[in-house]
């Protein structure tokens, strides 16, 4: 049920942190990766993925623009033939006050965080239909699709943004057998948060309301991936699954 074997994912912003802990789960589980990033992917990442019996490419590319949707789609299917899942991960923040933010802020963050993901989602929705084999689309949303946070409030309206686009999608492409779901992370310890968590006075507020007391790591996120990957969540649409710690229920 859980079995990804012939599968092919894409996971965007797959270079470091959560995209690289979701590239691994799904290759560890069977299915072979595009891995999206404008870095190369770090060494843990590449380890990882060479020990699974399965193919993974990374491809560079840009996602706070437009134009790199149609080569994205081009690689994955020149690479492996087909696209099975999506998984839109790439995103990133500009962390300052509401009123320090520029135009230049809330464009970056909104065409990485949004834009991009929704034409992507099209793309390959597209494909999916065309060839009748439906297909799943995960989207990496946030405890900040449900909070509103400090002083991110582009990324907030972004992440609201993605959760929204998860449940429309999922209503307009149930009849294509196509899942449209989502993934709501909790606070995790990768480089998005390197400034919080050299704040002296954010990151103790933060670390005593997670029940489970830490932050989490990538690999909390390897059966949620999977599970909404995998023919195991079928019947599953428009859902957002929080993988926080216990976060959201505090
Ligand atoms: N960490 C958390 O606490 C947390 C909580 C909730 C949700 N999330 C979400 O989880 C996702 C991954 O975040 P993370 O914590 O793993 O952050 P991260 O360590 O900073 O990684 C971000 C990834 O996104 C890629 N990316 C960013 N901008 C890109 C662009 N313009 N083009 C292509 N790739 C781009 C980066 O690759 P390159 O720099 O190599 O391009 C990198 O692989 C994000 O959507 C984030 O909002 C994170």
């Amino acid at each position: 049920m859980f079995d990804l074997q012939h599968k092919v994912a894409i996971v965007t912003g797959a270079s470091r942190g959560i995209g690289g802990g979701l590239a691994i789960a799904l290759a560890q589980a069977g299915a072979n990766v595009l891995l999206v990033s404008r870095s190369q992917p770090d060494q843990w990442i590449t380890d990882a993925l060479g020990e699974a019996d399965t193919k993974s490419l990374h491809f560079a590319a840009d996602l706070s623009l437009m134009s790199s949707v149609h080569p994205v789609i081009t690689a994955a299917l020149e690479h492996f033939g087909q696209i099975d899942v999506l998984v839109n991960n790439a995103g990133m923040l500009r962390r300052k006050d509401f009123l320090d933010q520029t135009e230049d802020d809330w464009d970056t963050v909104l065409n990485t965080n949004l834009k991009v993901p929704y034409f992507l989602s099209q793309a390959v929705a597209r494909h999916l239909i065309e060839r009748g084999s439906g297909g799943k689309i995960i989207n990496i949303c946030s405890v900040l699709s449900m909070q509103g946070g400090f002083r991110v409030s582009g990324y907030v309206s972004s992440k609201h943004g993605i959760a929204g686009m998860t449940k429309a999608l999922a209503n307009e492409l149930a009849s294509h057998g196509i899942n449209v779901n989502g993934i709501a992370p909790g606070y995790f310890d990768t480089d998005i948060n390197t400034e919080l968590k050299n704040d002296a006075v954010r990151l103790p507020q933060i670390m005593a309301r997670i029940p489970h007391g830490r932050l989490g790591v990538p690999s909390d996120l390897a059966g949620a991936v999977v599970f909404l990957a995998s023919a195991a969540s079928d019947y599953i649409n428009g859902t957002i699954l929080n993988v926080d710690g216990g976060w959201l229920s505090r």
